[in-house]
C-alpha cells in the first residue's frame, strides 16, 4: 500500500468519525432538550410526580438518576409539610379558643372560625384590617402593645347578649414578617357571671347578717353586764367575732366590686402609723407588746388614707397576736421601686415559706385552730391585698420561721 494510499485511509477514517460524533452530538442535543423540558414541568409546573426518563448515555443517566431522587425526596417533604398544615388547620378549626394572626399594619393574616364566632364577625378573610371586621378599640389596643411585648385584657362585645372575652396577645417573632402579633382569645361570660353570682351570694349574706348580728351583741352585752356570767360571756365574745368576720366579708367584697370610695392624696406616713398605734393600743397592752414607729419625719406616700389605716390595722393586729408576751412590733419605711414601702415587723414564730405565696388569698390561715383561738378567720391579709391594689400598690411579706415575719405594702410615691 503506498504512501497516499494510507493517507487516504485516515482521511476516510476521520470523516467517519466526525460524521458519528455529529450524529451523536445530534442525539444527546435532543436528548438534553427533552430533559431540560422536563425539568421545567417537574419544577416550574410543579409536577413532583413526574421523573425524568433513563438515559442510554452513562454520564447523563447518572445524572437524571439523582435529579430523581431529589425529586423524590423533596415530594416526600411536601407530602409531610402539607400533613402537618392539615393538622394544624383541623386543629385552629375545631379549637374552642379564636386565634388570629394580624400583621404589622393590623390586618388578618389567619383567623380560626372560633375568632369569627367570638368576634361576631361572618367572615375574617386575609388582608381585611381587623377594625374593619371587629369594632373593639381595646382589642386593637392590646395588639399593637402585642407587637413589643406580652399583652391580655377582658372585654365586651357588643354582641346581644354581649359576651366576655379574654384577650392574650404576643409578638409572633418572625423574623421574615415583623410586627406580626398572635391572639388568643377565650370565652369567659360564664365565668364572670359565676364569680359575680358568687360575689353578690358573699355582698347580700353578710348584709343580711349584719343587723340580727347587731341585736344578739347588743342584747348579750347587757345580759353580760347585768349578771356576769360566764355563759353570757361565751355569747358576748363569740357574737363580737361573728360581727367583725361579717364587717370583714362585707369590706372585701365591696373591695372587689371597686365600690370602695378611694382618694389617693399624699400622706405623711409617721401621722398614720400614730393613728394605727392609737386605735391597736388596746390590744397591744393586754399582752404587754410595745408598738414602735420607726417611719422617717416627713416620709410621704401617695394612697387613700382610710385605705393606709385599715392596712396598717390589719398588719398591726397580725404582728401582736402573733408576738411573744412582752415582744416589740415595728412599723417602718423604706424606698421601693417607684414608691415607697410601709410595712410593720414582728418577732413572732415567723412563717414557713410553703405557705408565703397563698397568705394573701381569703381565708387562708396557717395554723387553723390557733388562728382559730385568736379570733382570725383569715381575711385581714386578702384585704391588705385588694387596698394596695386599688391605691396603685401591692402587698408583700417576708418571714423566716424562729426569726418573725416583716409584712406591708409598696405604694406610689408622693410626686
Ligand atoms: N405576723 C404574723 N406572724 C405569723 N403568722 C402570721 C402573721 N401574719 C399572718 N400570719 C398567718 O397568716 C394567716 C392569714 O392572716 P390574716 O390576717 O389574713 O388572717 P387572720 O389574722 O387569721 O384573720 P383575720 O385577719 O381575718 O382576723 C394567719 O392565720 C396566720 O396563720
Ligand atoms: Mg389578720
Amino acid at each position: 500500500v503506498s504512501a497516499g494510499g494510507w493517507a487516504w485511509g485516515l482521511a476516510g477514517a476521520a470523516a467517519g468519525l466526525a460524521a458519528f460524533a455529529a450524529a451523536r452530538w445530534l442525539v444527546l442535543r435532543r436528548e438534553l432538550a427533552n430533559l431540560a423540558a422536563r425539568l421545567d414541568e417537574m419544577g416550574l409546573g410543579g409536577r413532583l410526580d413526574l421523573r425524568l426518563p433513563p438515559s442510554a448515555e452513562p454520564s447523563l443517566s447518572r445524572i437524571t438518576e439523582s435529579a430523581n431522587a431529589l425529586v423524590r425526596r423533596l415530594a416526600a417533604q411536601m407530602e409531610e409539610l402539607a400533613a402537618g398544615r392539615a393538622r394544624l388547620q383541623a386543629v385552629l378549626d375545631t379549637m374552642a379558643e379564636g386565634i388570629l394572626v394580624l400583621d404589622a399594619q393590623g390586618r388578618i393574616v389567619t383567623a380560626n372560625p372560633a375568632a369569627e364566632r367570638l368576634l361576631g364577625a361572618p367572615s375574617l378573610a386575609a388582608g381585611v384590617p381587623l377594625q374593619a371586621v371587629a369594632r373593639l378599640p381595646r382589642l386593637q389596643e392590646v395588639a399593637r402593645e402585642a407587637e413589643h411585648r406580652a399583652a391580655s385584657a377582658e372585654l365586651e362585645t357588643a354582641g346581644d347578649p354581649p359576651r366576655w372575652l379574654r384577650v392574650r396577645a404576643a409578638p409572633l417573632g418572625a423574623a421574615a414578617a415583623p410586627g406580626r402579633v398572635l391572639a388568643v382569645l377565650a370565652d369567659v361570660t360564664d365565668f364572670k357571671r359565676l364569680d359575680q353570682i358568687r360575689r353578690d351570694f358573699i355582698a347580700n349574706a353578710s348584709h343580711e347578717l349584719k343587723t340580727p348580728l347587731a341585736a344578739i351583741r347588743g342584747y348579750a352585752e347587757v345580759l353580760a353586764d347585768e349578771t356576769g356570767t360566764e355563759e353570757s360571756r361565751v355569747i358576748l365574745r363569740h357574737a363580737e367575732r361573728l360581727s367583725r368576720l361579717v364587717e370583714d366579708l362585707l369590706t372585701l367584697s365591696r373591695l372587689e366590686s371597686r365600690s370602695l370610695d378611694v382618694r389617693p392624696t399624699v400622706l405623711d406616713v409617721a401621722a398614720v402609723a400614730e393613728r394605727a398605734f392609737a386605735l391597736i393600743r388596746p390590744l397591744a397592752d393586754a399582752r404587754r407588746v410595745s408598738l414602735v414607729s420607726s417611719v422617717a419625719a416627713g416620709t410621704k406616700a401617695r394612697a387613700d388614707e382610710e385605705s393606709l389605716l385599715r392596712i396598717l390595722l390589719n398588719l398591726l393586729d397580725n404582728a401582736v397576736k402573733w408576738s411573744p408576751e412582752g415582744g416589740r412590733v415595728e412599723i417602718l419605711s423604706a424606698p421601693a421601686e417607684a414608691g415607697i414601702a410601709v410595712s410593720v415587723r414582728d418577732r413572732g414564730p415567723g412563717i414557713a415559706p410553703e405557705h408565703l405565696p397563698r397568705l394573701f388569698e381569703r381565708f387562708y390561715r396557717v395554723d387553723k385552730a390557733r388562728s382559730r383561738e385568736l379570733g382570725g378567720t383569715g381575711l385581714g391579709l386578702a384585704i391588705v391585698k385588694h387596698l394596695a391594689e386599688l391605691n396603685g400598690g401591692e402587698a408583700f411579706v417576708r418571714s423566716r420561721p424562729g426569726e418573725g415575719t416583716e409584712a406591708g405594702v409598696r405604694l406610689p410615691a408622693a410626686t
